[in-house]
């Protein structure tokens, strides 16, 4: 497929950087489209152990071009570092095989500190961000006082911006929070530098792309985040600020959506959520804590414990049938072995009334309760496995019973983290 795209159906930590990169091997250009360094998409090659951030988990692949799209919130000084880190663990990085936007916005370090500041604000209501500014600078961007990657490498214009950007914020946090302000000239001179670092890898990335797509190069878009933490269509308020979904290709790589020839969802084979907000399948339990030890549900980007619970097929059916979902990833299959049963959620009761489809129009799903089907679990460890006819007769069913519930093809299921952990679903 020339054009594909890969996202998160659930609320993230699907495995989308494992399954990126595997795909990687087949593309030419692999473009990250929304978020930003709140993202963690983590890539096993052997021995090694990748967490990536803000670059495409194509990075690994000699010959590929990885582009950071117009939709990513960039903080410059990790993406310094994310490139001087793989450098030194020998990943080729340049000009060449990474492009960043020139109309991506510019997280600060007055956007952390604001993140972090109106989280304390929230009190109870908080939503248990990442703490990487990225509110923050969507707020900016859409509010059009943001600085953009291009601000940065002209100096005299990045000064005049900072300086009336950063006038704003103090009197938020000194006469709203009642906090000490930041020292505009440690922010001009953190920033100084930096574009002259960051000038080789800009450019216009949008066009970049459409002119790859039109010589005939294959382009994989990688999701950050999941369906369930999109602006417009998750669990509002507990959600990022970003359009996570297929809908984020358009704007936030310069790529028409027309052109878009294929659309993959990733979902693990039962759920977890980081941060607050409501998680109708979440287990708050010794079960939960079971999928949570063995599936090892931690935070790539925070280290936070992830909440875990039983796979919720009506958001799931719900991500991919918004997303137009062409087909879909099982990953982490191979956690759920040694379970006597499990739990698939399949519908929904809402005010007492059983609902297949997600309830997206409430204000909240929470209180709504999550009806299951009980199914037998397998005893053998699958992580070896590779082909479906190896799979215990009891994890295919399951398999079939999540694309039967979905409606929607499972393409590939994985079983571990490695990239070469996965298994065809042969039609
Ligand atoms: P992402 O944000 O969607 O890229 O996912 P993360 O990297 O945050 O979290 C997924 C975690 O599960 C990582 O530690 C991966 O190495 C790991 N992982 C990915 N696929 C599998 C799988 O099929 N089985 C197991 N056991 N681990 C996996
Ligand atoms: P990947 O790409 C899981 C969650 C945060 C919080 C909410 C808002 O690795 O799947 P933010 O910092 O974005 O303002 O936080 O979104 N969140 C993620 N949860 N995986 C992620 O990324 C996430 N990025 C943000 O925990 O609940
Ligand atoms: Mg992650």
């Amino acid at each position: 497929m020339p054009s594909l795209c890969v996202f998160g159906a659930q609320w993230g930590d699907e495995g989308k950087g494992k399954i990126i990169d595997r795909m990687a091997a087949d593309a030419d250009v692999i473009v990250r489209y929304q978020g930003g360094a709140n993202a963690g998409h983590t890539v096993v090659v052997g021995e090694e152990r990748y967490v990536l951030h803000l670059i495409p988990s194509g990075i690994l692949h000699a010959g590929t071009v990885n582009v950071i799209g117009s939709g990513v919130a960039i903080d410059p000084l990790t993406l310094l570092e994310e490139i001087a880190g793989l450098r030194e663990r020998g990943v080729r990085v340049t000009h060449e095989n990474l492009r960043v936007a020139s109309n991506a916005h510019v997280i600060f370090q007055h956007h952390r500190r604001i993140d972090g500041l109106s989280e304390r604000w929230r009190g109870d209501g908080r939503i248990g961000t990442t703490g990487r500014g990225i509110g923050p600078c969507y707020a900016d961007k859409a509010a059009r006082t943001g600085l953009r990657i291009c601000d940065l490498l002209d100096t005299g214009r990045m000064r005049v911006r900072l300086t009336a950007a950063l006038a704003e914020k103090n009197a938020l946090i000194e006469r709203v929070h009642g906090e000490a302000p930041m020292s505009l000239d440690e922010e001009l001179a953190r920033y100084a530098e930096v574009g002259d670092q960051l000038r080789a890898f800009v450019g216009d990335t949008g066009a970049e792309v459409r002119d790859a797509y039109a010589a005939g190069k294959q382009i994989l878009f990688e999701g950050a985040q999941g369906l369930m933490l999109d602006l417009d269509h998750g669990t509002y308020p507990f959600v990022t600020s970003s359009s996570t979904g297929v809908g984020g290709v358009a704007s936030g790589a310069g790529f028409p959506p027309s052109r878009l020839d294929h659309v993959v969802g990733i979902a693990k084979a039962y759920c977890t959520r980081v941060g607050e907000g409501p998680f109708p399948s979440e287990l708050d339990n010794e079960t939960g804590e079971r999928l949570r030890a063995i599936g090892h549900e931690f935070g790539a980007t925070t280290g936070r414990p992830r909440r875990a619970g039983w796979f919720d097929a009506v958001a799931v059916r719900y991500a991919l049938e918004l997303c137009g979902a062409d087909g879909w990833i099982v990953t982490k299959l191979d956690v759920l072995s040694g379970f006597d049963t499990l739990f698939v959620g399949t519908e929904y009761a809402v005010d007492g009334e059983i609902v297949q489809r997600y309830p997206a129009g409430r204000p909240s799903v929470e209180g709504v309760e999550v009806r299951y089907r009980e199914v037998p679990g397998w005893t053998e460890d699958i992580s070896g496995v590779r082909r479906w006819e190896d799979l215990p007769e009891r994890a295919r069913a399951y398999v079939d019973l999540l694309e039967d519930l979905t409606g929607t093809p499972v393409e590939m299921v994985s079983v571990g983290p490695e990239r070469d952990a996965v298994i065809r679903r042969p039609r």
